[in-house]
């Protein structure tokens, strides 16, 4: 067992620790307010200029070619900065709806999320389902309405919009004085101060934030005020108001508004982050048993990606720490192999930059470099055993068969395969009659175009893939796939993980087999804890 002294220290390093991930729609301002986040820790002295010149610590994690083509972000990465005192650890994630799985994953290694929204757009269609994964978690949730300083639409609207829509209920802590476009400023609720707006040039520097009393903004900002005043008072009269049990039951979202372009609102929802967002708390193990912060090292694999350095071709895990003190080159076990892993090569993330870390702490995320033996969900640890609850894939959506094109590349095809499916980029079906071409299984379709695309630049083996007819997918278990076997309109396969996928040739195949035999397994989503859809 670990000392008392390693023990306190634990417990006074997770308390400072704040672990939380941004998600947002594609153009929505993250990658904007990523970098104002680190300009408010110290870890910038300067935005905008970082992102435009090369050579600095980039803000944003577009490091892949394919991302910086279009312009999306498709990895997530994980940074940390300090600010008041704290340690924040922000990890990102993909603003697209094809790799909401990937979110998903990494929402099992935080402890709350922001919801940015742009105000002029609310929760978009195409970007619903990342709000939903997000939402399926239960996290606390932060929303920030961004870009208030363009015309917009009108927040109570989005209010109901975001209550409607995913079910979480907006109690907002700021609310605007002037409309989007007009923007005068934030009402702080709790205090029922003024807190001005002043444009600031793109925000290279900390915005100016003058607080004006009540008084003083009635007489300055007139009919706007006024306005603002009784957008608060309908607030009131509805109850929206922040309620801590509700928020740390992701039910209820704190709200804030905005520009993350000129700074607005930045400083604000970051002390909300520590004052508000939870700290780690004990992790549960898949018995259901909490690990002691202060108990011996754990921590799980949330992500795995190959040739993040492609000059050294390596293969890399991101780790959460659950437990205890993590020391560089100390020696975890892999809870399934029960193998030693050697930490040597530990190290932290700045967007595609690396450093070594020596010491990490319950809520902080760790990069294991030469991992190739570790997969999503594996769990590490030091003396007392543990395994945390697998991170359930999703029902796949899409299908599709894979050929190399030039046949003497064989052999780059499938390690390529074998890793980017590791990564969780696509998942690999295999082929009931032996048929040696792959079926691909995706939740969105830019994951084949990720698949190709990597498997091309970084393996040298160019593909062809040819989408399938759309099917429907259930995970089965051994003894209903066996019955099925026999039955027409579907087809089992195997995953590499051993598990079994039950392809129906359409839905109405689905139901006959349900309606006839409703006994069967046949899980429509990989796990009971998986998003509505
Ligand atoms: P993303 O990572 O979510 O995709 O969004 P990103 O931060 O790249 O922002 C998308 C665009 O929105 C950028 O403009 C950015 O400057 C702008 N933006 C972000 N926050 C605000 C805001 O609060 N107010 C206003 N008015 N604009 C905002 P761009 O023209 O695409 O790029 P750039 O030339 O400004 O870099």
């Amino acid at each position: 067992m670990p000392s008392a002294n390693i023990n306190n220290e634990v417990a006074a390093e997770a308390t400072r620790r704040r672990t939380f991930a941004i998600i947002s729609h594609p153009d929505a301002g993250k990658t904007t307010l990523t970098e104002k986040f680190l300009l408010y820790g110290g870890a910038l002295t300067e935005a905008g200029a970082v992102k435009a010149k090369s050579g600095g610590r980039k803000a944003t994690s577009d490091w892949m070619e394919l991302e910086q083509q279009r312009g999306i972000s498709i990895t997530s990465t994980a940074l940390q900065f300090n600010y008041r005192n704290h340690v924040i650890n922000l990890l990102d994630t993909p603003g697209h709806r094809d790799f909401s799985e990937d979110t998903y994953r990494v929402l099992a290694a935080v402890d709350a999320a922001v919801m940015l929204l742009d105000t002029a757009k609310g929760i978009e269609a195409q970007t619903l389902k990342l709000f939903e994964v997000c939402r399926a978690r239960n996290l606390p949730i932060f929303t920030f309405l961004n870009k208030y300083d363009r015309p917009g639409r009108d927040p109570l609207e989005l209010l109901d919009e975001i209550e409607s829509k995913i079910d979480l209920r907006p109690t907002p802590i700021t609310w605007p004085v002037g409309i989007p476009g007009d923007f005068k400023g934030v009402i702080d609720r709790q205090s029922g101060g003024f807190v001005r707006f002043t444009r600031n040039s793109r925000g290279a520097h900390a915005a100016p934030e003058e607080l004006v009393n009540p008084t003083q903004a009635a007489t300055e900002e007139g009919a706007n005020w006024e306005a603002a005043l009784e957008g608060c008072a309908l607030l009131d009269e509805v109850g929206a108001n922040y309620d801590e049990k509700s928020f740390l039951a992701g039910e209820s979202s704190p709200l804030f508004v905005g520009s993350a372009l000129t700074n607005f609102g930045v400083r604000m929802l970051l002390d909300a982050i520590v004052d508000l967002s939870p700290e780690p708390s004990p992790r549960v193990d898949d018995q259901g048993t909490p690990r002691p912060l202060g108990s011996s090292f754990s921590g799980f694999v949330f992500k795995i990606q190959a040739n993040m350095n492609p000059a050294h071709r390596d293969h890399v895990a991101f780790v959460r720490v659950c437990s205890g003190r993590f020391e560089r080159g100390m020696t975890v076990t892999h809870g399934p192999t029960g193998r030693t892993f050697s930490t040597k090569y530990a190290a932290s993330v700045f967007g595609s930059d690396r450093d070594t870390i020596d010491v990490a702490y319950p809520g902080d995320v760790i990069v294991l470099v030469n991992a190739s033996d570790l997969r999503i969900g594996d769990s590490l640890y030091q003396q007392e055993q543990v395994r945390f609850p697998a991170i359930p894939t999703f029902a796949p959506e899409l299908f599709a068969r894979a050929r190399v094109r030039d046949s003497s590349k064989h052999k780059q095809f499938r390690k390529g395969m074998t890793q980017l499916e590791q990564e969780g980029v696509i998942q690999v079906l295999l082929d009931p009659d032996g048929d040696p071409t792959p079926t691909l299984a995706a939740v969105g379709q830019m994951q084949f175009e990720v698949f190709s695309h990597r498997l091309r630049n970084e393996y040298g083996a160019e593909i062809e893939i040819e989408g399938i007819q759309t099917k429907v997918a259930r995970r089965t278990d051994s003894e209903t796939a066996a019955k099925l076997r026999g039955q027409g309109g579907v087809r089992v396969y195997t995953k590499t993980d051993g598990t079994f996928l039950a392809l129906f040739d359409s839905a109405f195949w689905l139901q006959r087999i349900e309606g006839e035999h409703p006994d069967w397994t046949l899980e429509a989503i990989m796990t009971d804890e998986a998003p509505k859809s």
